[in-house]
C-alpha cells in the first residue's frame, strides 16, 4: 500500500526527529533543531511525511514569502527498510507541486548516488559545486529545479 503523503502535525516531531536520526548518524538534525523547523511551520517551512501508519519517510522545504525567492529543499529521507518502493519520489512530486511557478534549490554530497539520481529523475540540473566541502573532502553538488512551462 502507497503511504498517504501529508503535512506533518505536533504529533510527528518525535518520530521524525527519531528517523532523522537513523537516516543521517552523525549528521542528523539535533531534537533542538528540529522543533525549530516545527516553529516555523507558520511562515516558512513545509513539513511532508509519508505515512503507513508510522513515518516512513519526509521532506523539508524552506518557502521563503518573497515568491521570487528559490524555495530551499532542506532534506528528504525515507526509512531504510522502504527504500526504492517510490516513496521518496512520491514526496518529491508532493513537494514539487507545492513549488509551482517557483525555482528549487538543494545541495547533495557529490557521492549520493541515489539522491543525485532521484533527483536527476525530477529534472534538477546541476549548477554549482563547492569543492571539498564536506568532512572527507567529497564534493557539495547545488541542483536547481524550474518548472518546465510548456
Ligand atoms: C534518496 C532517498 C530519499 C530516495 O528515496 P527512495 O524512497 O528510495 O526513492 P524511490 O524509491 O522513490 O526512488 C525513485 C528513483 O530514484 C532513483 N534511486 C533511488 N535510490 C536509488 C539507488 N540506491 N540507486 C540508484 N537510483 C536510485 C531511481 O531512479 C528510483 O527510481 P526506480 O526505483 O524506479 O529506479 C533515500 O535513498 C534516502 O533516504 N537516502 C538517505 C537520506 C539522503 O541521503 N537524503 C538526501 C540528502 S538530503
Amino acid at each position: 500500500m502507497r503511504p498517504a503523503i501529508r503535512p506533518a502535525a505536533a504529533t510527528d516531531l518525535d518520530p521524525l526527529a527519531a528517523l532523522d536520526q537513523v537516516c543521517f548518524g552523525d549528521s542528523a538534525w539535533s531534537a533542538e533543531s528540529w522543533a525549530g523547523e516545527f516553529a516555523r511551520l507558520d511562515t516558512d517551512r513545509v513539513v511532508l511525511v509519508a505515512d503507513e501508519g508510522a513515518v516512513a519517510g519526509y521532506v523539508v522545504l524552506l518557502v521563503p514569502a518573497v515568491t521570487e525567492d528559490p524555495v530551499d529543499l532542506l532534506r528528504i529521507a525515507v526509512a531504510p527498510a522502504e527504500r526504492r518502493t517510490g516513496i521518496g519520489g512520491q514526496l518529491m512530486a508532493a513537494a514539487l507541486q507545492r513549488c509551482a511557478g517557483r525555482q528549487v534549490l538543494l545541495e547533495v554530497a557529490s557521492g549520493n548516488e541515489s539522491a543525485r539520481v532521484l533527483y536527476r529523475g525530477f529534472g534538477f540540473e546541476e549548477i554549482s559545486r563547492r569543492r571539498g566541502y564536506y568532512a572527507g573532502g567529497e564534493d557539495a553538488v547545488i541542483m536547481r529545479w524550474q518548472e518546465k512551462v510548456s
